[in-house]
């Protein structure tokens, strides 16, 4: 599979369970490609066009954790040969940065398990290093490093142990520069809830500038791990939620709770607000109505939203542009989406209000 043929392939990779409906948002007739090959949470589509390397022309969606150019499949059982076999035929390419991630194994949150880092992506990945080294090859240092924007990447993608695709992209965006697209969110030893990994995911994804001292109200809040993280960095938050929060919240003097439902909360309290967060488990549309009469009252000043979007079901993300619409037309500057690597059967929602407007 090169570039040099009359089709090309490129791969998504996205959370077990996505699959499905992402092949039907990607694939003809709504979309251009056709389904090649496929397993839990990587999927590599076929396109008759034949596409350079490094074209920008790749698949975009809130479903899609991670995407390239596939180029081509290794199989093996020694690891040091898989590496040699891969920077023989790829050193020459022009890539810059190197990155070695492993296939989801499970759901986020599964028995513990969450995407990004794992120990046989590290150790593939130190291979590559010392390989390189070896080589006196500069990009030795790159190896699973940040990319910056327009950067030309190489991946290498661990299907199983003894499966590897290569695929190769330019970094067009934060999520991109990632390995696996998948942000490293260091979590504190007393972590609250999952919420934690999913609100520090979200701020360097949606680049909101949050700052100490910003006044940050949560609706739904309880037991605390998105306040939590919000707390670290400075912030003064307030938690709408009838359920307890965890005592070290409600002891950090920079946290206060409304302890009811957000409607029976008067909608002039939230006037001092710069950011909003919604974390409650109902439908996206329930949400939707919720933050709408808040953020649109006459005396609420929100500049940015960090909305969850419960997914009942994965055929609800087809829904998901109109949501974007909606908030839209609440006057927001930028909205986006897309399901952050910590996210379960739900996505992320994020809008600004841009200063200069
Ligand atoms: C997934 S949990 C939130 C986790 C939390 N963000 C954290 O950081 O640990 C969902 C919460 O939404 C709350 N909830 C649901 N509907 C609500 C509403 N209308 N107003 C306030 N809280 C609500 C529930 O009580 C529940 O505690």
């Amino acid at each position: 599979m090169t570039s040099t043929q009359n089709s090309s392939f490129v791969y998504v990779a996205t959370q077990h369970g996505a699959e499905a409906s992402l092949k039907a948002m990607l694939c003809e007739p709504i979309g251009p490609y056709r389904l090649s090959y496929s397993t839990k949470g990587f999927v590599t589509l076929k396109s008759d066009l034949s596409t350079p390397v490094w074209s920008k022309a790749l698949p975009d969606h809130p479903l899609i954790r991670s995407r390239g150019h596939a180029l081509k499949r290794f199989e093996g059982e020694q690891s040091s040969e898989l590496v040699s076999k891969v920077l023989s035929e790829y050193r020459d390419l022009d890539w810059d940065v190197l990155h070695v991630w492993q296939r989801d194994v499970a759901q986020p949150g599964w028995h513990g398990f969450e995407p990004g880092r794992s120990p046989l992506a590290d150790m593939v990945a130190e291979q590559f290093r010392k390989e390189l080294q070896l080589q006196d090859d500069p990009r030795s240092q790159s190896v699973n490093s940040i990319a910056s924007l327009e950067s030309k990447l190489l991946e290498v993608i661990l299907i199983e142990p003894h499966r590897w695709w290569i695929a190769a992209k330019p970094v067009q965006n934060v999520a991109d520069s990632w390995p696996g697209g998948v942000y490293a969110v260091p979590s504190p030893e007393n972590m609250i809830s999952r919420a934690y990994l999913k609100i520090a995911e979200a701020i360097p994804w949606s680049g909101l500038p949050i700052r100490p001292g910003d006044r940050i109200v949560e609706i739904g809040s309880a037991p605390g791990g998105a306040c939590q993280r919000l707390l670290d960095l400075g912030a003064k938050v307030t938690g709408v939620d009838p359920a307890e929060m965890e005592e070290s919240i409600m002891a950090n003097p920079n946290f206060t709770h409304w302890r009811s439902k957000s409607l029976q909360v008067k909608r002039r309290m939230f006037s001092s607000f710069k950011y909003l967060v919604c974390d409650a488990n109902v439908a996206p549309n329930y949400t939707l109505d919720t933050v709408e009469s808040i953020v649109t009252y006459p005396t609420s000043k929100f500049r940015g939203l960090i909305l969850t979007m419960k997914l009942s079901s994965w055929e609800i993300a087809s829904e998901i542009q109109d949501h974007i619409e909606r908030v839209r037309s609440w006057g927001f500057d930028r909205v986006e989406a897309r399901q952050l690597a910590h996210n379960r059967r739900e996505y992320c929602l994020v809008a600004e209000k841009l200063a200069s407007m």
